[in-house]
């Protein structure tokens, strides 16, 4: 396993981040603690959770995958040997504490109470904002709409609140998600102009089918030492190659939530897909692997969060750390991108 420094933290976590928004749903807890065993034996040290999953999200099944993790805790005894990140969520519907925004005071109080119960720890190493309050470009929205009418919470009341959880041990870090440019270089100013703990960390999307933040938060994870943490680095499985040729094998994703994953349906996404399987034939490598490793050799990226439903894909995945990318086939990927740039933003 590789190993980077996640902001300008002590700690070293592993450039393969083990995503859980599965166990829950598509996973059992007994499959959510056989990944989580074997995965920290590969020395993946570094997990991803948060207090929606599982996901899709669903009032029943809020909360489930951080129980899952909770349990694992308490089985193993092994809550040291993980750099656990959680996050809270965004404005979410009336399930979530009565709906609207949640990075107040109170809602935050709430929401880390609630997941240090679940996750039967009394500490989250990373906790992160899971998505912007206000109305800006997430989850793939193109165009940007302003309103002056917006209410959100100040950034500076929530470092503040941030920071008192800090100061009280209940979380070590903190970190952003799904955020732009424009609210990471605020959040970090804040931090500096008022001495308040600072953003060390951003998960956003990034895979061969959506590489929108080299443009912007790239330059920002780089010099301001806010890495990405790079989620959907498959674009939630189109870059294993098993949905080419309109295949929807069973049990897959799109089997399973067709309906929710309606972001990836864009136009150019099956040539784009058809290029990189190509490359990945010619040069002999696991399409899945050769999509992963692209994203963990990108200078801003932390750590890439992986998700997998079976054990086999588990194995694949970590096992990608190990594959070597010549120069010939990054170029060969980069003129891809440029033919079918980011036909999944
Ligand atoms: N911050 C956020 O808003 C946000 C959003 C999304 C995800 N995340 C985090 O990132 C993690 C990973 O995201 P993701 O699950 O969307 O990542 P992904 O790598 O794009 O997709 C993972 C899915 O692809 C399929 N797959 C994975 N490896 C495979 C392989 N080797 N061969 C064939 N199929 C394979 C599996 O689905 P099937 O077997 O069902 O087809 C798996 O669940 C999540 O668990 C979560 O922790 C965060």
């Amino acid at each position: 396993m590789n190993y980077k420094k996640l902001g300008n933290t002590d700690l070293k976590v592993s450039t393969i981040c083990l995503g859980s928004m599965t166990w829950g749903e598509q996973n059992s807890e007994n499959e959510g603690f056989e990944q989580m065993d074997y995965a920290l034996e590969q020395g993946v040290n570094f997990w991803d959770t948060a207090e929606i999953y599982s996901i899709p999200p669903k009032e029943e099944t809020f909360g489930d995958t951080e129980v899952i993790i909770g349990n694992w805790f308490s089985k193993r005894k092994k809550r040291k040997d993980v750099i656990l990140a959680s996050k809270v969520c965004g404005p979410m519907r009336s399930y979530v504490r009565g709906g609207g925004n949640q990075y107040g005071k109170k809602n935050l109080s709430e929401a880390l109470e609630g997941s240090l119960k679940r996750l039967q720890t009394d500490y989250i190493d990373l906790y992160q904002l899971h998505w912007p309050e206000r109305n800006t470009n997430m989850f793939g929205k193109l165009g940007y709409e302003h309103s002056d009418n917006e209410s959100w919470t100040e950034f500076e009341d929530i470092l503040e609140n941030l920071g008192r959880f800090i100061d009280s041990g209940k979380i070590r870090y903190i970190g952003l998600s799904n955020e732009t440019p424009w609210g990471a270089k605020r959040f970090l100013e804040l931090s500096k102009e008022k001495k308040l703990p600072r953003m060390m960390s951003i998960q956003n999307p990034y895979n061969l089918l959506n590489r929108s933040y080299e443009v912007g938060l790239a330059e920002i994870s780089i010099r301001d030492k806010i890495g990405l943490l790079a989620y959907s680095p498959l674009a939630i499985g189109h870059l294993t190659g098993k949905y080419r040729n309109n295949e929807k094998p069973k049990n897959s994703r799109l089997d399973h939530d067709r309906d929710f994953w309606t972001r990836y349906n864009k136009p150019n996404r099956e040539h784009a897909v058809e290029e990189y399987y190509k490359i990945a034939k010619e040069h002999n490598l696991d399409m899945a692997q050769m999509s992963l490793k692209f994203c963990e050799i990108q200078p801003f990226v932390t750590s890439v969060i992986i998700g997998a439903t079976t054990m086999q894909q588990l194995k694949t995945n970590i096992e990608s750390v190990n594959v070597n990318l010549t120069e010939e086939i990054i170029k060969k990927i980069n003129e891809v991108q440029k033919i079918y740039p980011n036909p999944c933003p």
